[in-house]
């Protein structure tokens, strides 16, 4: 089983059209499939879960699509964080939290204070992220530390980045899901994502269910037999 899996949860949109809902009602839709896919990881005892919920470039979509989506982890937290402390799971969010508009943010930082202390499945919520912003945001840290005395130039390595990650406390995902059929990384874990395999579906994400999971870590898990043989 892996340990850490990392979704990118792509077709909700396109998923409202083809039902001739509007996208918003897709992405409400995709949130149904966000609680079956945390179910779904407890029940296979993986330890984290990283779901790309909103990237730095989805600020350029139509606003009344953007306040949907920012209204979305309010009302998904109000109704669901209770469940989540019950079941023993830690919600964190990386990304620009301080970005968000207040409301937005304020529901996540107490979704993290209360869940702090659960340790059975984590849940990272990939929220106002983008990985170039990530490395410019660790490029700004260490270059203020050089610049204080803090650290010297020769000091700076590969895990002196991995320290200022947002992901700074978790390992790399073992495994990478994209739904939807499209085949890029659009700005996601690129420093994260070196080693880890990935797996593409065309379904989209509010379709996506356990079997779909299971699915994809047992086609990784015969790759990595494969290159055992
Ligand atoms: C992914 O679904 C969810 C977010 C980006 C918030 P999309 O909204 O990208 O759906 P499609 O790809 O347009 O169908
Ligand atoms: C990636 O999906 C972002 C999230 C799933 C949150 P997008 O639909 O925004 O990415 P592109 O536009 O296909 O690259
Ligand atoms: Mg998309």
């Amino acid at each position: 089983m892996p340990t850490h899996v990392a979704i990118m949860m792509d077709g909700n949109g396109r998923w409202g059209k083809q039902r001739g809902m509007t996208r918003s009602q897709g992405h409400f839709a995709g949130a149904q499939a966000l609680e079956r896919t945390i179910d779904a990881a407890l029940e296979l005892n993986i330890k984290i879960l990283t779901l790309y919920v909103f990237s730095t470039e989805n600020w350029k979509r139509p606003k009344a699509e953007v306040d949907d989506l920012m209204k979305l982890p309010v009302k998904f937290l109000h109704t669901k964080l209770s469940k989540f402390i019950q079941k023993d799971i830690k919600l964190i969010f990386s990304g620009n939290i301080n970005g968000l508009p207040e409301p937005t943010r304020k529901a996540v930082e107490i979704a993290a204070e209360k869940t702090k202390n659960n340790d059975k499945l984590t849940v990272n919520f990939a929220l106002n992220y983008g990985g170039k912003n990530e490395i410019l945001t660790v490029a700004k840290t260490i270059i203020s530390e050089v610049c204080n005395s803090a650290m010297s130039v020769d000091g700076i390595n590969e895990e002196t980045i991995e320290k200022h990650l947002f992901t700074k406390n978790l390992p790399s995902p073992d495994l990478f899901i994209r739904t939807g059929g499209e085949k890029r990384l659009s700005n996601f874990l690129l420093w994260q994502l070196d080693k880890t395999e990935l797996w593409f579906t065309d379904v989209y994400f509010p379709d996506f269910n356990k079997q779909l999971l299971i699915k994809a870590i047992q086609e990784v898990n015969q790759r990595d037999a494969q290159k055992l043989s």
